[in-house]
């Protein structure tokens, strides 16, 4: 479970219990065409394609009624992680007397093309989101051909949400209507200019949490910055951030990156009930981390002390049991500044944000809480030569993703939590009548994708119900356009 929750930040975390999500009806392999885009010898090649697919809902009648078919479009991680974290999929199914059915993204989880060789620079040439959203077309054609299936639904958040919007634009003759939740797919184009910066919702979640607690960390940094001028600074360091390693100077940059993320990390899981990551996280984390800042500082006095304890809460979590930090374990620099994790998935995860993704802007000490940390893509381009020999396109990777130009689709879902760091990248505006944003005040990371749960504040309820309105109504409207073909549409508002 440990390994499990050391993902990249665009994921799901687990939530302290996940059983309501019945275990799959089975899990398959599927020989997946390795090369989509080319006629060489090698795009003959297969590899196994994990698939977790539940049936007990699937209204298959022999009458002639066949359920729909949900996919979840995997994202960067094992395919179990999403299976028992997408509740609200499995809650809502029996209505629709739906199949589920999970796809594994390729190079994560069992889906390795060349087992562990995969991700050598040479193994990850086959690792692209458009190869991803190839392999997803061809399980779902197969379903729908196999199986006499006719309506599809996909679901995704977050890396996973850009995949199903993607499903959507690409493929809109296998699926029907996409839910994309917490998906950045505009700040992926590179595009649009947020209205607000990634780490600037860092802030003002703690700031709602309590007005005090950024200038907390502000202050917090700044004495950081400047108590490494002191001489005998490297124990104080040491002993205030509860370092295992003794502090010197190069680890500076480390240390300011292993402390921000810990905030970004909480603000992105600021679920109303407890969860765990790297331990267990109490309910609304950003809250409880604040008052562990204001409880340090009437302690100890110190802002840096503060701002340190506030931070180790999503290391240690609220019952840890580590007696000191291990920094360089804990949080890992690569392509995406807000992490990519460890192990091979971060390996994968850092390579797509080497090549497609330039992720979140970096902090700045102005709109935000937080010191200026440099990255940029001239800095990101060095590090991704030198690590895979490549360099991050963001023009390919706007042109990929619709340069986040939306009027032209139809039948898709965007929605996002305000709490969500990541809404800053994200759709927030109804773009046409069948291309809807949905907002969620009080929601972090796909908040909607979870199952309920009796802590769930009434702003997610109410997505959840919009939801399953504008699916329901969507299929029901293929339907009709089928049967009638006279170019009637009834559109739904709210
Ligand atoms: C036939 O389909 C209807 C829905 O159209 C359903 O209510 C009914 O249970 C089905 N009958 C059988 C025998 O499966
Ligand atoms: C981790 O949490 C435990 C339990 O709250 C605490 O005793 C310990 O000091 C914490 N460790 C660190 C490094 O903060
Ligand atoms: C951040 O800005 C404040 C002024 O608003 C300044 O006092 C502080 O030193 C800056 N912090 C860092 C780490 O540069
Ligand atoms: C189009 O089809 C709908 C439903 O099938 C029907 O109610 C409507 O009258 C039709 N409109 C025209 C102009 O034929």
């Amino acid at each position: 479970m440990y390994t499990l929750l050391l993902l990249s930040s665009l994921l799901l975390l687990l939530p302290l219990s996940s059983s309501e999500v019945p275990k799959p009806t089975s899990v398959l392999q599927y020989p997946q065409i390795l090369d989509h885009y080319s006629y060489s010898p090698e795009a003959s090649q297969t590899f196994s394609q994990r698939l977790y697919e539940y049936n007990k809902y699937w209204d298959c009648s022999p009458n002639g009624t066949v359920g729909p078919l949900f996919v979840y479009t995997g994202n960067e991680g094992p395919i179990d992680s999403f299976y028992y974290n997408t509740g609200f999929m499995f809650e809502i199914a029996p209505d629709f007397g739906a199949l589920i059915l999970f796809i594994e993204h390729r190079y994560y989880g069992e889906s390795l093309p060349f087992g562990s060789d995969s991700f050598t620079p040479e193994g990850l040439r086959y690792l692209s989101s458009t190869q991803a959203t190839a392999d997803f077309a061809e399980v779902i054609n197969h379903y729908k051909k196999t199986k006499g299936i006719t309506q599809v639904v996909s679901f995704g958040g977050s890396y996973g949400g850009m995949l199903t919007a993607w499903m959507r634009l690409r493929y809109p003759q296998l699926v029907d209507v996409a839910l994309a939740a917490s998906a950045p797919l505009p700040m992926m184009a590179r595009s649009a200019k947020p209205k607000q910066a990634f780490f600037e919702i860092v802030t003002i979640d703690y700031k709602e949490a309590d007005a005090r607690c950024p200038d907390i960390v502000r202050k917090g940094f700044a004495q950081l910055y400047s108590a490494v001028k002191e001489p005998g600074f490297e124990d104080v360091i040491t002993e205030t951030f509860k370092l295992c390693k003794k502090f010197d100077m190069s680890q500076f940059n480390h240390l300011v990156g292993w402390a921000r993320n810990a905030m970004l990390m909480m603000a992105m899981v600021d679920y109303p009930y407890p969860a765990s990551f790297m331990g267990k996280l109490p309910a609304w984390p950003v809250k409880h981390s604040c008052k562990m800042m204001l409880d340090e500082l009437e302690r100890s006095g110190s802002e840096m002390s503060a701002m340190a304890a506030g931070a180790g809460l999503l290391y240690n979590g609220t019952d840890g049991t580590k007696s000191c930090f291990n920094i360089y374990d804990d949080f890992i620099e690569c392509a995406d500044i807000t992490g990519c994790g460890t192990g091979p998935e971060a390996k994968a995860w850092d390579f797509q944000c080497c090549t497609e993704f330039q992720l979140a802007t970096p902090s700045n000490n102005v709109t935000d809480m937080f010191p200026p940390l440099e990255w940029d893509l001239d800095i990101a381009s060095k590090y991704c030569q030198a690590t895979y020999k490549v360099s991050p396109d963001p023009v390919d990777a706007s042109l990929n993703y619709w340069s986040a130009d939306f009027s032209a689709a139809s039948n898709i879902i965007f929605s996002n939590g305000l709490l969500d760091p990541w809404h800053a990248g994200g759709v927030l505006e109804d773009v046409n009548p069948t291309v809807k944003a949905i907002i969620i005040a009080d929601g972090a990371h796909h908040l909607d994708l979870r199952g309920a749960n009796k802590d769930d504040p009434d702003s997610v309820k109410f997505a959840r119900t919009q939801e399953v309105v504008l699916i329901r109504h969507w299929l029901n409207q293929k339907e009709k356009k089928n049967s009638a073909k006279n170019g009637s549409e009834d559109l739904i508002h709210f």
